[in-house]
Protein backbone atom coordinates (compact mmCIF):
# COMPACT_ATOMS: atom_id res chain seq x y z
CA UNK A 1 0.00 0.00 0.00
CA UNK A 2 1.29 3.32 -1.18
CA UNK A 3 1.30 6.12 1.47
CA UNK A 4 0.15 9.65 1.14
CA UNK A 5 0.39 11.86 4.20
CA UNK A 6 -1.74 15.02 4.65
CA UNK A 7 -0.66 18.20 7.03
CA UNK A 8 -4.11 20.07 6.73
CA UNK A 9 -4.35 19.36 10.40
CA UNK A 10 -0.69 20.12 11.29
CA UNK A 11 -0.34 22.39 13.73
CA UNK A 12 3.42 23.14 12.69
CA UNK A 13 3.15 22.64 8.90
CA UNK A 14 6.73 23.14 8.51
CA UNK A 15 8.01 20.98 11.39
CA UNK A 16 5.82 18.31 10.49
CA UNK A 17 7.22 18.52 6.51
CA UNK A 18 10.75 18.03 7.69
CA UNK A 19 9.60 15.19 9.76
CA UNK A 20 7.69 13.59 6.95
CA UNK A 21 11.10 14.04 4.68
CA UNK A 22 12.60 11.77 6.99
CA UNK A 23 9.89 8.48 7.04
CA UNK A 24 9.42 6.46 4.00
CA UNK A 25 6.05 8.00 3.00
CA UNK A 26 5.22 7.93 -0.43
CA UNK A 27 3.75 11.41 -1.01
CA UNK A 28 3.08 14.55 0.56
CA UNK A 29 -0.72 15.15 0.03
CA UNK A 30 -1.57 18.78 0.02
CA UNK A 31 -5.10 19.73 0.23
CA UNK A 32 -5.92 23.28 -1.42
CA UNK A 33 -9.26 24.92 -0.19
CA UNK A 34 -10.55 27.89 -1.21
CA UNK A 35 -13.50 28.01 1.23
CA UNK A 36 -16.32 27.55 -1.55
CA UNK A 37 -16.41 24.18 -2.40
CA UNK A 38 -16.10 22.97 0.94
CA UNK A 39 -16.05 24.62 4.30
CA UNK A 40 -12.26 25.69 4.65
CA UNK A 41 -9.82 27.29 3.61
CA UNK A 42 -6.01 26.31 2.98
CA UNK A 43 -3.16 28.65 3.16
CA UNK A 44 -2.48 30.59 -0.34
CA UNK A 45 -0.50 29.54 -2.74
CA UNK A 46 2.02 32.49 -2.35
CA UNK A 47 2.76 31.57 1.86
CA UNK A 48 2.30 27.82 0.75
CA UNK A 49 4.98 27.37 -1.79
CA UNK A 50 7.74 27.96 0.20
CA UNK A 51 6.88 25.02 2.72
CA UNK A 52 7.49 22.54 -0.23
CA UNK A 53 11.57 23.53 -0.07
CA UNK A 54 11.86 21.90 2.94
CA UNK A 55 10.61 18.58 1.35
CA UNK A 56 12.35 16.19 -1.38
CA UNK A 57 9.03 14.10 -1.78
CA UNK A 58 6.80 14.35 -4.50
CA UNK A 59 3.20 16.05 -4.58
CA UNK A 60 0.01 14.21 -4.14
CA UNK A 61 -2.10 17.69 -4.67
CA UNK A 62 -6.05 17.35 -3.94
CA UNK A 63 -8.30 20.32 -5.44
CA UNK A 64 -11.33 21.16 -3.39
CA UNK A 65 -11.74 24.05 -5.36
CA UNK A 66 -14.82 25.43 -7.63
CA UNK A 67 -12.33 26.44 -10.56
CA UNK A 68 -9.17 24.00 -11.05
CA UNK A 69 -7.65 25.54 -14.33
CA UNK A 70 -7.03 28.29 -12.17
CA UNK A 71 -5.00 26.57 -9.76
CA UNK A 72 -3.56 23.80 -12.08
CA UNK A 73 -0.36 25.75 -13.58
CA UNK A 74 0.41 26.87 -10.00
CA UNK A 75 0.99 23.40 -8.56
CA UNK A 76 2.19 22.56 -12.37
CA UNK A 77 5.37 24.20 -10.95
CA UNK A 78 5.92 22.32 -7.76
CA UNK A 79 7.52 18.81 -7.09
CA UNK A 80 4.21 17.33 -8.42
CA UNK A 81 2.95 13.97 -9.47
CA UNK A 82 -0.53 13.83 -9.23
CA UNK A 83 -3.24 16.99 -9.68
CA UNK A 84 -6.22 15.79 -8.66
CA UNK A 85 -9.82 17.71 -8.88
CA UNK A 86 -13.17 17.06 -8.03
CA UNK A 87 -16.08 15.83 -10.43
CA UNK A 88 -18.17 17.74 -9.09
CA UNK A 89 -17.29 20.88 -10.21
CA UNK A 90 -19.17 22.75 -12.97
CA UNK A 91 -15.86 23.35 -15.37
CA UNK A 92 -15.26 21.45 -18.16
CA UNK A 93 -13.74 18.45 -16.68
CA UNK A 94 -11.99 16.46 -19.50
CA UNK A 95 -10.31 20.22 -20.52
CA UNK A 96 -9.14 20.35 -16.99
CA UNK A 97 -7.67 16.81 -17.24
CA UNK A 98 -5.65 17.34 -20.54
CA UNK A 99 -4.73 20.86 -19.01
CA UNK A 100 -3.08 19.00 -15.89
CA UNK A 101 -1.04 16.14 -18.74
CA UNK A 102 -0.10 18.99 -20.95
CA UNK A 103 2.34 19.64 -17.62
CA UNK A 104 3.45 15.49 -18.29
CA UNK A 105 1.61 15.15 -14.76
CA UNK A 106 -0.35 12.60 -13.87
CA UNK A 107 -4.37 13.41 -13.51
CA UNK A 108 -7.51 12.48 -11.63
CA UNK A 109 -10.58 12.86 -10.33
CA UNK A 110 -11.65 12.60 -7.20
CA UNK A 111 -15.33 11.66 -5.86
CA UNK A 112 -17.43 13.21 -2.56
CA UNK A 113 -19.27 9.84 -0.65
CA UNK A 114 -22.50 10.46 -2.30
CA UNK A 115 -21.25 10.92 -5.65
CA UNK A 116 -21.55 7.77 -7.67
CA UNK A 117 -19.03 6.12 -9.33
CA UNK A 118 -20.69 5.72 -12.62
CA UNK A 119 -20.14 9.16 -13.13
CA UNK A 120 -16.49 8.80 -13.45
CA UNK A 121 -17.28 6.57 -16.63
CA UNK A 122 -16.88 9.59 -18.97
CA UNK A 123 -13.32 10.19 -18.18
CA UNK A 124 -12.20 6.93 -17.22
CA UNK A 125 -9.35 6.98 -20.57
CA UNK A 126 -7.58 10.61 -19.13
CA UNK A 127 -7.64 8.96 -15.32
CA UNK A 128 -4.24 8.31 -14.11
CA UNK A 129 -5.46 8.19 -10.27
CA UNK A 130 -9.21 8.09 -8.60
CA UNK A 131 -9.56 9.44 -5.27
CA UNK A 132 -12.51 8.15 -2.99
CA UNK A 133 -13.60 10.49 -0.45
CA UNK A 134 -14.48 8.42 2.82
CA UNK A 135 -15.62 11.85 4.22
CA UNK A 136 -17.18 14.70 3.38
CA UNK A 137 -13.99 17.25 2.05
CA UNK A 138 -13.03 19.83 4.14
CA UNK A 139 -11.40 19.23 7.50
CA UNK A 140 -9.43 16.29 8.64
CA UNK A 141 -10.07 14.08 11.99
CA UNK A 142 -13.27 13.08 10.47
CA UNK A 143 -14.51 9.26 11.20
CA UNK A 144 -13.86 7.23 7.94
CA UNK A 145 -17.24 6.37 6.42
CA UNK A 146 -17.72 2.43 6.31
CA UNK A 147 -19.64 2.63 3.06
CA UNK A 148 -16.76 3.23 1.06
CA UNK A 149 -15.72 -0.18 0.68
CA UNK A 150 -18.32 -1.05 -0.99
CA UNK A 151 -17.45 1.54 -3.03
CA UNK A 152 -14.13 0.57 -3.68
CA UNK A 153 -15.37 -2.77 -4.86
CA UNK A 154 -17.36 -0.74 -7.43
CA UNK A 155 -14.41 1.40 -8.14
CA UNK A 156 -12.06 -2.10 -9.04
CA UNK A 157 -14.72 -3.25 -10.81
CA UNK A 158 -15.63 -0.56 -13.33
CA UNK A 159 -11.51 -0.67 -13.75
CA UNK A 160 -11.53 -3.93 -14.60
CA UNK A 161 -14.10 -3.68 -16.96
CA UNK A 162 -12.93 -1.04 -19.05
CA UNK A 163 -9.31 -2.13 -18.78
CA UNK A 164 -8.03 1.16 -16.98
CA UNK A 165 -5.17 1.39 -15.41
CA UNK A 166 -5.75 3.94 -12.56
CA UNK A 167 -4.60 3.83 -8.79
CA UNK A 168 -7.32 3.85 -6.35
CA UNK A 169 -6.72 5.95 -3.87
CA UNK A 170 -8.54 6.61 -0.32
CA UNK A 171 -8.91 9.58 1.81
CA UNK A 172 -10.43 10.57 5.02
CA UNK A 173 -10.37 8.89 8.27
CA UNK A 174 -7.49 6.15 7.64
CA UNK A 175 -5.80 4.39 10.84
CA UNK A 176 -4.62 1.26 11.13
CA UNK A 177 -7.83 -0.16 11.37
CA UNK A 178 -9.93 1.79 8.42
CA UNK A 179 -7.11 0.92 5.91
CA UNK A 180 -8.40 -2.86 6.75
CA UNK A 181 -11.48 -1.74 4.88
CA UNK A 182 -9.54 -0.30 1.74
CA UNK A 183 -7.97 -3.48 0.02
CA UNK A 184 -9.24 -2.38 -3.54
CA UNK A 185 -7.15 0.89 -3.12
CA UNK A 186 -3.23 0.68 -4.06
CA UNK A 187 -2.99 3.88 -1.83
CA UNK A 188 -4.33 5.86 1.06
CA UNK A 189 -3.67 9.46 2.26
CA UNK A 190 -3.67 9.56 5.97
CA UNK A 191 -3.80 12.89 7.95
CA UNK A 192 -3.78 13.30 11.73
CA UNK A 193 -3.40 9.37 12.25
CA UNK A 194 0.14 10.34 10.83
CA UNK A 195 1.05 14.14 12.24
CA UNK A 196 -1.13 13.77 15.49
CA UNK A 197 1.30 10.86 16.73
CA UNK A 198 4.82 11.30 18.15
CA UNK A 199 6.32 8.31 15.31
CA UNK A 200 5.44 9.20 12.18
CA UNK A 201 6.94 5.93 10.92
CA UNK A 202 5.39 3.78 12.86
CA UNK A 203 2.40 4.87 12.10
CA UNK A 204 3.08 5.03 7.98
CA UNK A 205 4.48 1.65 8.46
CA UNK A 206 0.88 0.38 10.20
CA UNK A 207 -0.58 1.17 6.51
CA UNK A 208 1.59 -0.44 4.28
C1 LIG B 1 -10.38 16.25 3.75
C2 LIG B 1 -9.02 16.10 3.14
C3 LIG B 1 -8.20 14.99 3.68
C4 LIG B 1 -7.90 15.10 5.14
C5 LIG B 1 -7.42 13.77 5.65
O1 LIG B 1 -11.05 17.26 3.07
O2 LIG B 1 -9.16 15.88 1.75
O3 LIG B 1 -7.00 14.84 2.92
O4 LIG B 1 -6.92 16.06 5.42
O5 LIG B 1 -7.24 13.89 7.03
P1 LIG B 1 -7.57 12.70 8.04
O6 LIG B 1 -6.65 11.58 7.69
O7 LIG B 1 -7.32 13.31 9.37
O8 LIG B 1 -9.02 12.32 7.81
ZN1 LIG C 1 -7.33 15.35 0.60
Amino acid sequence: MKVSASFLSSKDVVKDIVKLNETDVDYIHVDVLDGKFAPNKSLPFSELKYIYKYTSKRLDVHLMVVNPAKYIPLYASLNTEYIVFQLEVDEDIEEDLKLIKKYSIKAGLAIKPDTKVNELIPYLPYLDIILIMSVEPGFGGQEFLVETEAKLEEVRDLLDTYKVNAVISVDGGINDKTVGMCKNASMVVAGSYIVGSDDFQEKITSLR
